[in-house]
């Protein structure tokens, strides 16, 4: 290692000892954190790895959430779970992958076999493996898909995390239909924005709930039919009833979800941005024969099907802003923003 370089406890694929690479380090934790941009040793593939040089990552709350979450990382640590980028290496026994592809990351790790829920031992990329903020990762080959060539690195470093959650959650989970009614809740998120255009292109009639006019009529332009502010207490009555709710936010919602659901309806929830405990009537729930479910990312499969989406459709996915991976916090600062609507991407190398 160069003199310099920092230690990293977290666990890599396969690091080398001698060359160094640059990495965003977390540092100091806090809102944003202190990310520190630090010489580190080179990842090396292990048999069945492959080396990524990364062109552009993305943020996604759950890195927000464990720079600022005392216990949740061990310090210094490279957080991140997207990227797109080109193969550079190949460890032994790499089969289906060349040096030069250009490969998004999946960031879910031993997933397992099973569809219906992951492996004990699965884990989601960066922390506490070396995650996607430094300018080389390494990867099991089953951690890479070609990337979608209609886009562009920034928009591919978009898709992973936030847009497999969005598949799952609206396709695997919800079974959304052409026709039915879905609400997509709080959509200036980054999940949002993909479960919008999803549920457009999948011939959905789409409406939304957000913070602001401004978010909700950004939302239009995506494909959604209407939306409203989820501050009116009123708002179940002024959507419903749907078919089917897409949602993040948790508590705030799932105490009022049945008043806007149909009979027999669907809440699907991947998040609870607000934590907390709902209350509701359980006579509902039987009574009108509601369906109330949980998802969590996706398995390869669901990530496959997802790309094969992405592929065929139209729209691409929404950048808020970019930023050089240098700027790492600043880019936290504006994934906390009020007016963000969409992914925060860094541009890597
Ligand atoms: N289970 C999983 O696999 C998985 C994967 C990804 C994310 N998540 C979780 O899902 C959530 C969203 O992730 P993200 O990356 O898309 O987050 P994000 O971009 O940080 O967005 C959070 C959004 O929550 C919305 N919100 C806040 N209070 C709300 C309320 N009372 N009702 C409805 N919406 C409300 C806001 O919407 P407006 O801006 O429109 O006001 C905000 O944009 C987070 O909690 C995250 O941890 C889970």
């Amino acid at each position: 290692m160069r003199p310099g370089a920092v230690h990293l406890v977290v666990r890599g694929f396969g690091f080398g000892q001698d060359v160094a690479m640059k990495a965003a380090v977390l540092e100091r934790l806090g809102e944003p954190g202190r990310f520190i941009m630090r010489e580190v040793p080179d990842p090396a593939p292990a048999p069945g790895e492959v080396v990524v040089e990364i062109d552009a990552a993305s943020l996604n709350a759950r890195d927000a959430w464990i720079a600022a979450t005392p216990g949740r990382v061990e310090l210094p640590a490279i957080l991140g779970s997207d990227a797109c980028g080109r193969i550079v290496d190949l460890g032994r026994n790499v089969e289906g992958a060349a040096r030069g592809d250009r490969v998004l990351v999946y960031p879910a790790l031993y997933w397992g076999t099973a569809e219906d829920t992951p492996a004990p031992e699965w884990e989601i990329l960066g922390v506490p493996h070396q995650g996607t903020f430094a300018e080389r990762i390494a990867l099991p080959v089953e951690n890479v898909r070609p990337a979608p060539a209609r886009l562009d690195n920034f928009e591919a470093a978009a898709l992973p995390l936030a847009a497999l959650t969005a598949w799952r959650a609206l396709v695997t989970r919800g079974r959304v239909a052409p026709g039915q009614t879905v609400l997509i809740t709080g959509a200036g998120s980054g999940v949002a924005t993909f479960l919008v255009q999803m549920a457009v292109t999948q011939g959905a009639r789409v409406l939304v709930t957000s913070s602001t006019t401004e978010k909700i009529d950004r939302s239009r332009a995506l494909g959604a039919e209407s939306g409203v502010l989820y501050t009116d207490k009123e708002w179940p009555e002024k959507v419903g009833p749907v078919d089917l709710v897409v949602d993040s936010a948790g508590a705030p919602t799932l105490e009022v979800v049945f008043r806007c659901l149909r009979p027999g309806g669907t809440y699907v929830n991947f998040g609870d941005t607000i934590a907390g405990e709902a209350h509701f009537d359980v006579g509902d729930l039987y009574w009108y024969q509601y369906n109330v479910l949980g998802s969590t990312m996706g398995s390869p499969h669901d990530f496959d099907v997802m790309l094969e989406h992405v592929t065929g459709a139209e729209w691409r996915p929404v950048i808020d802003s970019v930023y050089p991976l240098e700027e790492l916090g600043d880019a936290f600062r504006r994934l906390r923003a009020g007016d963000r609507f969409g992914k925060v991407v860094v541009t890597v190398g």
